[in-house]
This record gives C-alpha cells, sequence and structure tokens, in this order.
C-alpha cells in the first residue's frame, strides 16, 4: 500500500471494505440497489452522447477558461485544449450511466446540477429524464458556450443553461424553482462552499429530495464536507458510492449509513 498514491489507497480502502446488497437492510436502500445500482449493461440511447464525447476528446483547439472553483489537481494555465477538458473534467461514461440509472430510479421532475462543464452529465440527466425541467449552472463563460452548443445539438430542449459562479446564480435559480428533487453537486469541490450549495438547496427540498455529491473522496476537504453531510439534522440516510456521496432526508427512514461498492 505504501506504493500507491492517497487517491489509489483511497479507493482500494473503499473496494476492501465496501459492502454488496447483502449488507443492505433498509428496503428503500435494497431497492435502489437492485433497481439501479447492480444494473450495467450500456445504454443504447446514450450512444450519441458518447458519439460527442469522443468527438469532444479529439479536439486540439483551446479555449480561455475561469476558473470560480477548486480547480484540476495539477495547477494549469487558463488556456486549455478541449481535448483535455473532456478527458480530465467529464464523468467516464460508466459514471455517466449509474448518474443517469439513480436518476431514473426516482424519476425526479426538477433537476439541478452545480457544474456543467462540456454538458455530457446534463445531456445524461436530459435524456433519462424527458418530462423534467434540468437546470445546469456553470461559471466559465467559454465552457458554458460550448456545452449550450452541445444541448442545442443534442436534444437537450429540456435543459436550461445559467452562466456565473455558483455563489451567485445559485440563489437565482432556486427562485425559479418551487421543488428541487434531485441536486447534483459536481464543481467546486471544496468543503465550505459545497455544504453551503447544500445548505441553501435545502430550503427547496422536501422529504422524497435525493443530493448527489460528486467525488466526496477527492481531497481531504470533500472528505471533511461528506462528513458533516453525514451528520446533518435534515439527513437520515446516506450512500457511498465512492465516486458519488447520495444524500436523502427521507424522515421515516432510521439513521444509517452506507458504503457500497457499485
Ligand atoms: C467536474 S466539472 C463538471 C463535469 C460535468 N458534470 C460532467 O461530468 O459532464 C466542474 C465544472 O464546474 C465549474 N465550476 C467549478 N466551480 C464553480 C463555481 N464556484 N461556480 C461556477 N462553476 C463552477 C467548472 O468550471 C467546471 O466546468
Amino acid at each position: 500500500m505504501a506504493l500507491l498514491s492517497t487517491a489509489a489507497r483511497s479507493y482500494l480502502s473503499h473496494v476492501l471494505t465496501a459492502g454488496n446488497r447483502h449488507d443492505v437492510h433498509s428496503p428503500f436502500v435494497y431497492k435502489l440497489v437492485t433497481e439501479a445500482l447492480r444494473q450495467r449493461t450500456p445504454g443504447s440511447e446514450y450512444a450519441a452522447i458518447e458519439d460527442l464525447r469522443r468527438e469532444l476528446l479529439q479536439r486540439n483547439d483551446t479555449i480561455t477558461v475561469t476558473d470560480h472553483g477548486a480547480g484540476p489537481r495539477r495547477k494549469q494555465g487558463n488556456e486549455r485544449r478541449i481535448g483535455s477538458m473532456a478527458r480530465s473534467a467529464l464523468k467516464p461514461r460508466r459514471q455517466a450511466e449509474q448518474l443517469a440509472r439513480i436518476a431514473q430510479h426516482f424519476r425526479p421532475g426538477s433537476v439541478l446540477e452545480l457544474g456543467t462543464s462540456l454538458g455530457i452529465t446534463t445531456l445524461y440527466l436530459a435524456r433519462t429524464l424527458p418530462d423534467a425541467r434540468v437546470h445546469t449552472i456553470e461559471g466559465c463563460p467559454a465552457t458554458a458556450s460550448l456545452a449550450q452548443g452541445h444541448f442545442q445539438q443534442h436534444g437537450g430542449a429540456n435543459i436550461t443553461l445559467h452562466t456565473g459562479p455558483f455563489r451567485q446564480q445559485l440563489p437565482l435559480v432556486l427562485g425559479l424553482i418551487d421543488r428541487l428533487d434531485l441536486v447534483f453537486i459536481d464543481g467546486h469541490h471544496a468543503a465550505a462552499p459545497t455544504l453551503d450549495y447544500f445548505g441553501q438547496c435545502l430550503a427547496k427540498a422536501h422529504n422524497d429530495s435525493v443530493f448527489i455529491f460528486d467525488d466526496i473522496h477527492w481531497n481531504a476537504e470533500m472528505e471533511q464536507a461528506w462528513a458533516e453531510i453525514q451528520g446533518h439534522p435534515r439527513v437520515s440516510v446516506t450512500v457511498d458510492l465512492y465516486h458519488y456521496g447520495l444524500a436523502f432526508l427521507r424522515k421515516e427512514q432510521q439513521r444509517e449509513h452506507f458504503r457500497l461498492r457499485y
């Protein structure tokens, strides 16, 4: 283990210690596991989005990015190759499909994503939930403009993109939404902002709202944010899938925290 990076050690430790459906006694979480998490067949409905990802990976042109978040692990200049962004910033196919299956399981009518980037997960959510309104926020204008083009080309009519820093856009977007059914926080991987965005979203959340936090083990700050979310008085159940952390507010649930390998 000493030769492994901190990230590799953390992942290995999750794989070795996390449970599976046999360790889940909550019917609510068991249903999520059997109906959504255990399904791994690649969905053909996402083929066009994966074609777009492949095109983006090939691109050598650059844009000037505005970074409002924790930034990439390795510091870079503001000039970013679109191909590199597609490689490093976007959820890989397997995780994007897992996100889509979780969304399909809960069938939310209103979705809010913090962190659009080039729009891949937004398109997954919009394609999975054609009757939902998907709001997504991106702080970098150049990145947002590319994403908007992808939404126009790939049938993202149910997507509303809001451009600007989360701290400025989130209160405005929350003002437009009566009830938040599903929130996906995938940007600004630092403790205080993550907890702040979570707190703001709670004001529009209800008993059946689903919160999905990306990369809860990305750094010490995200570990801290995740621990505080798990201990939050309104949160009853959490599911740690390593790449994602799911938090539920259901009052009828016994307080329980699951770590699962899917
Ligand atoms: C990891 S990427 C999102 C990836 C995308 N969800 C996907 O997998 O297809 C995070 C994005 O959040 C944006 N972001 C980070 N912090 C932000 C902030 N404080 N305000 C607005 N946007 C922010 C970044 O510009 C970046 O494009």
